[in-house]
């Protein structure tokens, strides 16, 4: 389909300022990590959406394999969703939350903090996931100074970590990519290893068993800066974007020990895993590991209107509860922490999950999606597979001079064979809304192994 076909099919620019309607040109919106040329050439364009499937603007039915970005949890087009977010807008469109307030996002935080375990009890709003980073990377710097331990400025992220496109996020990020065109980043930052290896985890289900020494590196990064001025530690605990990266049993555990032992703080990056992914409410409560910090987003309002948070711990919280009361304890804040459609969206979304016990739901399923994970181990020019939860990873071996390109063609021809599946690099990777059935997952499965057998 060529940009002019897409133009046909969608009646945009009537009713704009001049009398001359403007043409549904693709050109104008520079897309968001796309190859944007190719993507203008040969559009892949929705129109609608409703439970686990996309409409393209031609028609067709999509299934979709990666709940959106890893987000729409709670399936497409909720009507407890949509009436919420109706009902909101018409009733309060805005109001501040700097120095003022309205009851959602105060509602929400305490039914998101009750869906956690002790000790989590206060949870700061933010738009995305970057931000959720950057101010969770923020709230720890200031923890410390707080603490009376303003030495404490290093943070450690680790190698093929995604935390979003804030800069502190790409600096504590380890992918090459969203980091090399940007010049100079956050100084003081150092990178944990990586945890993946072909050579002792291939075809892994779950958790590999091998890795969990490669949080000792820890060690050794504490061994040369000193403890004193280290502030955190930030890991997703499973790396979602790059590919989905099982932690190895007991590596989050001892990370968790050789942080407390030294006064670091612990974020765990949940923004893909939290809200069911893994089956349990959050990762923390999957892995029984608790961080000081969890960010969070995506998931949270089911992808449908733009929210993420920091979750902290009382003791946290505490220690930037001093000082005259009239003073505002911590200078950070985004206009739109808490936006009260964004906070009701949470609210719809949260009685949705819990309603349909949608994390138990994909709980159940997790085994049956692994098998058809692991189904692809003799496909070709596949190298590894990998799941937990509703997450798992296809990867492909790279075409020699084009890494990338393998999966890229897998992505277009799966669109066209009425499958969304999104990638990284050469990896696939599947992460199905909450509410898949297994007659859903057989058909991601089809398609995408039709895909693959198809390409050289
Ligand atoms: C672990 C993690 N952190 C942060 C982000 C950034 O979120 P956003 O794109 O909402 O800024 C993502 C997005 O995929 C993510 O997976």
């Amino acid at each position: 389909m060529s940009s002019a076909h897409a133009a046909g099919a969608q009646p945009a620019g009537e009713g704009a300022y001049s009398d001359q309607p403007i043409p549904n040109n693709l050109e104008a919106f520079w897309m968001p990590f796309t190859a944007n040329r190719d993507f203008k050439a040969r559009p892949r364009l929705f129109s609608g959406a409703k439970g686990l499937y996309y409409t393209t603007v031609d028609g067709r039915q999509v299934l979709d394999g990666s709940a959106g970005l890893w987000c729409v949890n709670a399936g497409h087009g909720r009507e407890k969703i949509v009436e919420a977010v109706q009902k909101q807008v018409a009733e309060m469109d805005f109001a501040p939350t700097f120095n003022w307030g309205h009851p959602k996002p105060f509602e929400l935080a305490s039914r998101v903090t009750a869906m956690l375990p002790q000790p989590y009890e206060h949870m700061f709003f933010t738009n995305s996931g970057s931000e959720s980073v950057d101010t969770a990377l923020k709230i720890a710097l200031a923890y410390h100074r707080a603490k009376g331990e303003g030495t404490r400025t290093r943070l450690i992220g680790r190698e093929r970590g995604y935390h979003g496109v804030g800069f502190g996020g790409i600096s504590v990020g380890g992918m090459v990519k969203n980091r090399m065109f940007f010049g100079s980043m956050l100084g003081n930052v150092d990178h944990l290893p990586h945890t993946h290896s072909l050579e002792h985890q291939q075809h892994s289900r779950g958790q590999p068993e091998w890795g969990a020494h490669l949080a000792d590196e820890l060690e050794n990064i504490v061994a040369l800066h000193d403890a004193s001025n280290i502030a955190a530690v930030i890991v997703e605990p499973v790396a979602g974007s790059t590919g989905v990266l099982p932690p190895p049993i007991g590596y989050l555990k001892r990370l968790r020990e050789i942080t407390a032992k030294h006064g670091i703080l612990l974020i765990f990056d949940e923004v893909i895993t939290g809200f069911g992914r893994l089956g349990t409410s959050f990762a923390t409560e999957y892995f029984d590991v608790k961080p000081d910090l969890i960010t969070c987003a995506k998931g949270l309002t089911s992808g449908v209107i733009p929210m993420g948070g920091v979750i902290a711990t009382k003791e946290i919280y505490d220690a930037f509860m001093h000082g005259p009361d009239y003073a505002i304890e911590f200078f950070h804040g985004y206009t739109y922490s808490g936006h009260p459609v964004a906070a009701a969206a949470g609210l719809a979304t949260l009685d949705i999950y819990q309603e349909e016990g949608l994390f138990q739901r994909a709980a159940e399923l997790a085994p049956y999606f692994e098998e058809a994970v692991h189904s692809f181990e003799d496909a070709k020019n596949v190298i590894d597979t990998r799941n937990i939860g509703l997450m798992g990873a296809i990867e492909l071996a790279p075409r020699d001079g084009a890494p990338g390109k393998r999966a890229y063609e897998a992505m277009v021809k799966a669109f066209h064979k009425g499958a969304m599946i999104r990638i990284t690099a050469d990896t696939i990777a599947f992460s199905p809304p909450l509410i898949a059935e297994k007659k859903h997952i057989d058909e991601l499965v089809g398609i995408t192994r039709e895909v693959i057998d198809s390409l050289d």
